[in-house]
C-alpha cells in the first residue's frame, strides 16, 4: 500500500514539477531526549568581533602597543597657529607590563588656536542624541593645563559633546569624564574623538577609552543592538575564547587569560591570529558577564600547548605551567572568595562564582602534526579531573588510549555537502563520546550567508535535532562580522554590523526559528519523498505536549506534503507556521537591505491526515502543533 502511494507520489512529481511527500510522526515512542544545550554560540576575536564590534568601547588602540613605531589610528589636529607633535615614549610609562606611553608635546597653543590629537575609532565614532559617553584617560603632564575631550563631526568640524579635565598633574592619574550629546544631535558615525590643549607643555597618555551606554548598563560592557540580536537566538551556552584566537599564531600570542582580567587600563593587549591587535578590554570576565547577561552557560576552552604556526609544548614538566594556568582559570570562574583566583574575581567586581560544566582542552588539535595531543590531553584531563571531578572535558580530536567525555567536531561545508550529510549522525554508534559540533556553517555568501546557505544550515540542523540525544551542543561559526571595508577576515558570518547598524543573515533567522521551537523529546518520524532536498525533524515539549515539525524544502519546486501522527490518539487539525523563504538561492540580507528574508507567521487549519500542505520552494518551515489542535 505504502509502495503504491509512493509510486503515485513519483508520478505526481513528474507531472506537476512539484515534490510530493508524506511525513508521519510517531507520538508514542520518542527516540530520546533533546539536549537542553543543543543550540549555543561560538565566539572569538575575528572580523572585529569585539574590537569595533560587540565590545562597546569606541577608541581604536586605546593603549599604545609595544613594537609599533607609530601610534596607530591617532593623528594630529593643530588648529590655526597651534603646533604639536607626538611620539611613542619608552622611557616614561605607567605600567611595567607595557613600558610605553604616548608623549604629546604642545609647542604652541592658546584658546583660539588649540592643539589637538584625534582618534578615528573603528570606522568612525558613533554619536546618538541625548547620550552620555564616558571617557577614561590615564595621563600625566607638565605645564599643559587642562585637557578637553570631545566627539567631533568629521563633516562639519563641530563638537557634538565635550568635557574638560582639571589641569593635568605631574603624577599618573586616571581622569574620568562624561561627554553628553544634546537632544538635537543627529545619529551619525562620521566622527572622531579629540583630545585638545590650550597651553604649551607636555602630556603623556597611557590609556584612552570611550564607553557609550552598554547592555545592562555595564561599565565596560557590550553593544546593545548586537546583544539583542544574540538574545533572539536563545543560546544555551557560549564557547569561548576560540577558535584560533585561543591558540594564537605563537605561544606568546595565545589567549593568556591572566593578562585579560583586572582594570582594562592595565591589560597589555596582544596580537590576534586574525591580523589585528586585541586591547583585551574584552577579557575573561567580560566573556563571563556576556554569558550571565544572556543566561548562557560558559563552555570554557583552555589553552592546551599548541599554537597555529606549529609550536607546541611536549607533555611532561614543560607543560605543567600551562596545566596549572588552566586550573587557576577554572578557579577564577568557580572558586569562592577563600580561593586565590576566586578572590581575584571578587576583587574584579563579581562576587558570585559562575556555573561551569564543560571545559574544552585546546582547539582543532588535529592540526598538531607532532602527535603530542594524546599526551597533552591526558595531562590536562588528569589534573583537571583530580581537582574538579564533576567537570566534563571536551577533546578537540580523537584521543588514543582514552575516551573523552565529549568530542568536538567542526564542519565548514557548501550547501550541497550539507544536504548530502544532513543524516550523517542518524546511524552513528551511541557507544562513543557525546558530540559537540563546536563549529559549523554552510559557506555560501559573503560577508554573511545567503538563502542557499540558510537552507544548508536548516537541513543540517534537522540532523542535529534528530540526533540530539548524542549531539549535546552545537554552535555556528564565525558569529560576527564588521562589514566595513577591511573588517572581514573570514567570509560567511552569521550576523553583520557596521558602526551604527546590525542585521541578521537568513542563516541567523533559520537558527532563531530552530532554537525557539524545540521542546525536549525527539520524535521518530518517517519522511517519504523522492526528493533529496527535503528534510525534517520532529520534536515535542513533554510538559505541554506541543509538537514541533521542521520541514525544509531546499528545492526550487514547491512541496506538497501530507502530515499526520502515526500512532497515539491525537489527530491534528491546526498548526501555527513560521516560514523563512527566499526568492532565489543567492538572495540575502545586507546592512542596507536587512530584511529581504525574515520569518513570517501563518496558520494551517486543515491538518487532517489526507489534507495536502503546500510549502514554497526554497523554504524553511516550522509547524507548532498544540495538543488541543485536534479537538
Ligand atoms: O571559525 C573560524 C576558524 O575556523 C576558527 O578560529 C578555527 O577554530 C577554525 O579553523
Amino acid at each position: 500500500m505504502r509502495f503504491l502511494f509512493f509510486c503515485l507520489l513519483l508520478s505526481g512529481a513528474a507531472m506537476f514539477a512539484q515534490t510530493q511527500a508524506s511525513l508521519t510522526v510517531d507520538l508514542e515512542h520518542p527516540r530520546g531526549k533533546v539536549s537542553p544545550m543543543l543550540y549555543g554560540l561560538m565566539t572569538e576575536e575575528i572580523n572585529y568581533s569585539y574590537e569595533g564590534g560587540l565590545y562597546a568601547q569606541l577608541i581604536r588602540t586605546p593603549e599604545f602597543v609595544p613594537g609599533w613605531d607609530q601610534p596607530a589610528h591617532w593623528f594630529l589636529m593643530p588648529r590655526g597657529t597651534a603646533q604639536l607633535s607626538f611620539q611613542l615614549d619608552k622611557s616614561v610609562y605607567r605600567l611595567d607590563g607595557r613600558k610605553l606611553s604616548l608623549r604629546v608635546d604642545v609647542k604652541q597653543a592658546d584658546g583660539t588656536n588649540v592643539a589637538a590629537l584625534g582618534n578615528e575609532g573603528y570606522w568612525g565614532i558613533p554619536a546618538r542624541p541625548a547620550t552620555t559617553y564616558t571617557a577614561t584617560i590615564d595621563a600625566k603632564g607638565n605645564g599643559v593645563g587642562a585637557m578637553t575631550a570631545s566627539i567631533v563631526s568629521n563633516d562639519t568640524g563641530q563638537s557634538l559633546a565635550s568635557a574638560n579635565t582639571e589641569a593635568i598633574g605631574a603624577e599618573w592619574r586616571q581622569y574620568k569624564l562624561q561627554l553628553n550629546t544634546g537632544a538635537d544631535v543627529p545619529i551619525s558615525s562620521s566622527n572622531r574623538f579629540v583630545l585638545s590643549f590650550q597651553h604649551p607643555g607636555t602630556v603623556w597618555l597611557d590609556y584612552v577609552a570611550l564607553n557609550p551606554p552598554a547592555f545592562h548598563n555595564r561599565e565596560n560592557g557590550t553593544r546593545i543592538d548586537l546583544m539583542e540580536k544574540l538574545a533572539g537566538m536563545k543560546p544555551a551556552f557560549l564557547r569561548f575564547p576560540g577558535g584560533n584566537y585561543l591558540e594564537g599564531d605563537h605561544i606568546a600570542e595565545r589567549f593568556d587569560w591572566k593578562k585579560t582580567v583586572g582594570n582594562p587600563a592595565d591589560r597589555p593587549g596582544h596580537l590576534s591570529p586574525w591580523g589585528y591587535p586585541s586591547s583585551d578590554g574584552f577579557g575573561l570576565l567580560e566573556f563571563l558577564e556576556w554569558c550571565e547577561d544572556l543566561h548562557m552557560q560558559p563552555v570554557l576552552a583552555v589553552y592546551a600547548g599548541y599554537s597555529l604556526k606549529g609550536e607546541h609544548i611536549d607533555p611532561g614538566p614543560k607543560l605543567k605551567p600551562y596545566v596549572d594556568d588552566a586550573i587557576d582559570e577554572i578557579e577564577y570562574l568557580t572558586g569562592d572568595a577563600s580561593t586565590k583566583w576566586g578572590a581575584e574575581r571578587v576583587k574584579d567586581g563579581h562576587p558570585e562564582p559562575f556555573p561551569l560544566t564543560y571545559v574544552e582542552i585546546g582547539n582543532e588539535d588535529w592540526f598538531d602534526k607532532s602527535g603530542s595531543y594524546d599526551g597533552r590531553f591526558a595531562q590536562f584531563y588528569k589534573a583537571i579531573k583530580a581537582k574538579y571531578p564533576a567537570l566534563r572535558l571536551i577533546a578537540t580530536t580523537k584521543v588514543n588510549g582514552m575516551k573523552p567525555d565529549v568530542l568536538d567536531e567542526h564542519y565548514y561545508r557548501h550547501a550541497d555537502e550539507m544536504f548530502a550529510n544532513a543524516s550523517q549522525y542518524d546511524k552513528t554508534d551511541r557507544k562513543g563520546p557525546k558530540i559537540f559540533v563546536g563549529e559549523w556553517a554552510t559557506r555560501e555568501g559573503t560577508p554573511t550567508p545567503d538563502m542557499n546557505a540558510a537552507l544548508g544550515d536548516a537541513a543540517w540542523m534537522t540532523g542535529l535535532e534528530r540526533n540530539s540525544d548524542m549531539i549535546i551542543m552545537s554552535c555556528y561559526a564565525p558569529l560576527l562580522v564588521n562589514v566595513n571595508p577591511g573588517g572581514m577576515q573570514w567570509a560567511t558570518d552569521l550576523i553583520g554590523y557596521d558602526t551604527l547598524r546590525t542585521y541578521g543573515s537568513p542563516s541567523y533567522y533559520a537558527q532563531v526559528l530552530f532554537s525557539n521551537h524545540i521542546g525536549d523529546e525527539i520524535l521518530n518520524g518517517t519522511l517519504q519523498t523522492n526528493n533529496a532536498r527535503v528534510f525534517y525533524s520532529s520534536t515535542r515539549d513533554s510538559k505541554s505536549g506541543t509538537v514541533y515539525l521542521k520541514i525544509v524544502n531546499a528545492d526550487t519546486n514547491p512541496l506538497d506534503i501530507k502530515i499526520k501522527p502515526e500512532r497515539g490518539a491525537a489527530t491534528w487539525k491546526s498548526a501555527t507556521v513560521w516560514t523563512l523563504k527566499g526568492g532565489s538561492l543567492a538572495q540575502t540580507n545586507s546592512i542596507d537591505k536587512p530584511e529581504q528574508i525574515v520569518p513570517s507567521k501563518s496558520q494551517i487549519d486543515n491538518l487532517g491526515p489526507d489534507a495536502v500542505q503546500h510549502f514554497a520552494p526554497l523554504s524553511i518551515n516550522i509547524l507548532e502543533i498544540r495538543p488541543d489542535s485536534g479537538r
